[in-house]
């Protein structure tokens, strides 16, 4: 596996896959890589026939308080990682080469819609920065088809848009979420628990499982099952952030007809912000 960092390296080196016929799977990600990123490069690997993951703490997505300074940054291990789940070319650029005219007149990306609510009203800009870093990395890589993990589910709702509505040639494939024994979702940002939080963690999902057992057996009373669920949430030690249940394509709000939900969740434990969500097929 070839670690590059600038484009005109990525740029000739993909060139070269592609001179040999090669289909291109592409893998973005922050780094600090867990089964969960392994499992993405896996797939694009069964998809593709040359595999490019990317490594780019972008400081775009990242809000004024929040952890773009400690964001933990360990590429000797996700080097070895990537290699073995079957990453052929890794691109870690600084920041200076994705953004060389610096941040503040960079030409943005905006998605309507699926950014708004949940994560986008938590984090406002977060989507803006996500979307614009992913159509410059798409356009550096040009790939035939790129994975996304599910645990970001509002994320893939809007890169999912963004290439339908900017007519990317590209395949998005959306990867399950990977979860620990105990069932919390596997995140870079759980190495920053202490052992108290992260026993406590898996409520999380637990309260989530709550909800869709409810929602199974024809409970309806959305207002309620969410009520309770923060119970079970704060008393875990959680702080709320959102909790809410919509459709599971359109993200809007579910009404009691809709048969595919998601219920999504972000919670603070601790100065740890924590998401998951859950999909819900109801037969029709
Ligand atoms: O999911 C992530 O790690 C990031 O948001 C992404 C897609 C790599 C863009 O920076």
């Amino acid at each position: 596996m070839n670690t590059v960092k600038s484009v005109r390296e990525l740029r000739a080196a993909i060139a070269q896959a592609r001179s040999e016929g090669k289909q291109i799977g592409f893998v973005p990600t922050m780094g600090n890589l867990h089964a969960g990123h392994a499992a993405l490069v896996a797939k694009a690997a069964q998809r593709a026939d040359f595999v490019v993951a990317s490594i780019f703490v972008n400081p775009l997505q990242f809000g004024p308080s929040e952890d773009l300074d400690t964001y933990p940054r360990t590429l000797v291990a996700d080097q070895e990682k990537l290699f073995e789940a079957g990453c052929n070319l890794l691109f870690t650029p600084d920041v200076e080469e994705m953004y060389p005219h610096g941040l503040a007149g960079q030409t943005r990306v905006s998605v309507a819609g699926v950014s708004e609510g949940l994560c986008g009203a938590s984090r406002p800009g977060h989507f803006e920065g996500v979307a614009t870093v992913v159509t410059k990395l798409f356009n550096m890589v040009q790939p035939d088809l790129a994975v996304f993990g599910q645990k970001d589910y509002q994320q893939l709702a809007v890169i999912r848009t963004l290439v339908r509505d900017l007519n990317m040639p590209i395949q998005i494939i959306g990867e399950p979420t990977v979860r620990a024994e105990d069932g919390l979702a596997l995140s870079s940002r759980n190495g920053y628990l202490d052992a108290e939080q992260r026993a406590a963690a898996p409520a999380l999902y637990r309260s989530l499982e709550q909800i869709a057992s409810a929602i199974r057996a024809g409970e309806r009373d959305y207002p309620g099952l969410i009520a309770q669920a923060q119970q079970l949430q704060s008393a875990a030690g959680f702080q709320p952030d959102y909790l809410e249940i919509r459709e599971a394509n359109s993200l809007r709000p579910a009404s009691a007809e809709d048969r595919q939900l998601v219920i999504l969740v972000a919670a603070f434990i601790g100065s740890t912000r924590l998401i998951d969500n859950l999909v819900l097929e109801l037969d029709a």
